[in-house]
């Protein structure tokens, strides 16, 4: 570990016990830690697998007066005959949860990892520095892929249930360079697909903007995309490594928009894998298979869209949380319902069209309101999730929205600026002098090429 790795980290994780830190470098031992929701202390505790052990660490609680915010358990992972649990506290407990922690270690466990603990109100939240530390994300999701809402077509359907549940644990256990799991989809999901896909492809020309139309017939070509034939993650991701980098990583469930967005800035796509119930195949109530790979991928292809969607991402590390939201509602007009104009035409670029039949052909109408796109207006847009939009944003190109969103990001309150190495895949905290040197040092060694290859063409 060299000294400005350790700077770096040191500087901006959650503060924890030197026992933490260990086992923070442990790839998916202890995902949980990173959860440093403001005001809150959050530990492991494990307990001997035996009657009433929970109850008795539980009871320490009680008697100190702590409430617990939250709590989890699962079989430990470092020894068979223990359980692990996982527990929040409101950390105006501070001084009442010492006094269980250590009756936790000396009475009860003896394991106990106290995970955060906020000691200054204006701390930068912890976000991923290396492109590994995305892993992290695979066991922070808000929902796991086979807990289905009530309203879902497919809530009923317990095969359907089973399946996504198999999906869910190809994501829940695949970790950063594996190859992503080849799935198998079943006649009646390739039947699904072939439905989308064909009616999809016959609005693209019409309807999709330039970079995706020029990226679809790549995509026929190499990775896949046919009718009868559900791509696979695997072949898509290589792809698109190839065109700009960017890259695809299965996902169990819904991730928090930090976390979705901190992915964005490694150039990594957080991808579901399953695809919608077959009763209703023009209509899901999440993202699947079709909505990524038909409305996301294709653009994801194009270096400036790319760049246009790194930058939010980057935007996102360490931004204060009012400001991820409002990153969240700007990449909502944008990756997800974005509009562009295109010569004399408007045409659509955000998944979210790019994936409905209905929706791509409602935005090109008179109905919707249409504004240019402003990040500082924007971010600030209420906007429904479950109906077609009644505003979309309108960017003048993905290189004019780029440097928009950069200047936006300028405004967010954080005491450092950052710099993806895509060398080393990892994010430089530009803060100090010899960061902001390394960097000159690059700019200037690629500006001589730049210049070179300038004068060779006159
Ligand atoms: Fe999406």
């Amino acid at each position: 570990m060299d000294a400005a790795y350790k700077r770096v980290n040191g500087d901006h994780q959650p503060e924890a016990e030197p026992g933490a830190l260990a086992l923070r470098k442990r790839r998916g031992s202890y995902l949980e830690e990173e959860t440093n929701k403001s005001g809150m202390i959050t530990c492991i505790f494990s307990l001997k697998e035996e009657v009433g052990a929970l109850a008795k660490g539980l009871r320490l609680f009680e008697e100190k007066g702590i409430n617990l915010t939250h709590i989890e358990s699962r079989p430990s992972r470092m020894n068979k005959e223990e359980f692990e649990f996982y527990i929040s506290v409101d950390s105006s407990c501070s001084q009442a949860i010492d006094e269980v922690i250590d009756c936790l270690r000396t009475q009860i466990s003896g394991h106990v990892h106290e995970l955060s603990r906020n000691k200054q109100k204006d701390k930068v939240p912890w976000f991923p520095n290396d492109i590994q530390d995305l892993d992290r994300f695979a066991n922070q999701i808000l929902s796991y892929g086979s807990e289905l809402d009530a309203d879902h077509p497919g809530f009923t359907d317990q095969v359907y249930r089973a399946r996504r549940k198999e999906f869910a644990d190809i994501a829940y256990n695949y970790r950063h360079g594996q190859t992503i799991p080849r799935v198998e989809y079943t006649e009646e999901e390739k039947a699904t697909w072939g439905t989308v896909f064909k009616e999809l492809k016959t609005l693209y020309p019409t309807h999709a903007c330039r970079e995706h139309n020029r990226v679809f017939p790549l995509l026929e070509r190499y990775c896949g995309y046919r009718p009868d034939n559900v791509p696979q993650l695997e072949d898509v991701s290589r792809f698109l490594q190839s065109c700009t980098g960017f890259r695809l990583r299965p996902v169990a469930g819904l991730l928090s928009s930090r976390d979705f967005l901190a992915g964005l800035a490694f150039r990594v796509f957080h991808s579901t894998q399953y695809i919608r119930h077959s009763s209703k195949p023009t209509y899901t109530p999440e993202p699947d298979i079709c909505h990524e790979l038909l409305g996301h991928v294709p653009l994801f292809a194009d270096l400036g869209f790319a760049q246009f969607s790194q930058e939010i991402g980057l935007a996102s590390l360490g931004a204060p949380d009012e400001y991820i939201e409002k990153l969240a509602t700007v990449y909502w007009f944008t990756v997800e319902f974005g509009l562009c104009k295109q010569g004399s035409e408007i045409r659509a670029y955000g998944a979210g069209l790019l994936s409905s039949f209905g929706e791509l052909q409602y935005c090109l109408t008179d109905k919707p309101k249409l504004e240019s796109f402003d990040p500082e207006k924007t971010s600030l847009q209420k906007y429904p999730i479950t109906a077609y939009q009644p505003l979309y944003y309108i960017a003048e190109s993905f290189e004019d929205a780029k440097e928009k969103v950069r200047k936006f990001a300028a405004t967010i309150p954080r005491p450092f600026s950052v710099h993806y190495n895509p060398y080393t895949q990892s994010i430089e905290v530009l803060d100090n002098n010899q960061q902001l040197r390394n960097l000159a040092d690059s700019i200037s060694c690629e500006m001589g090429k730049l210049c070179e290859a300038m004068r060779k063409m006159e």
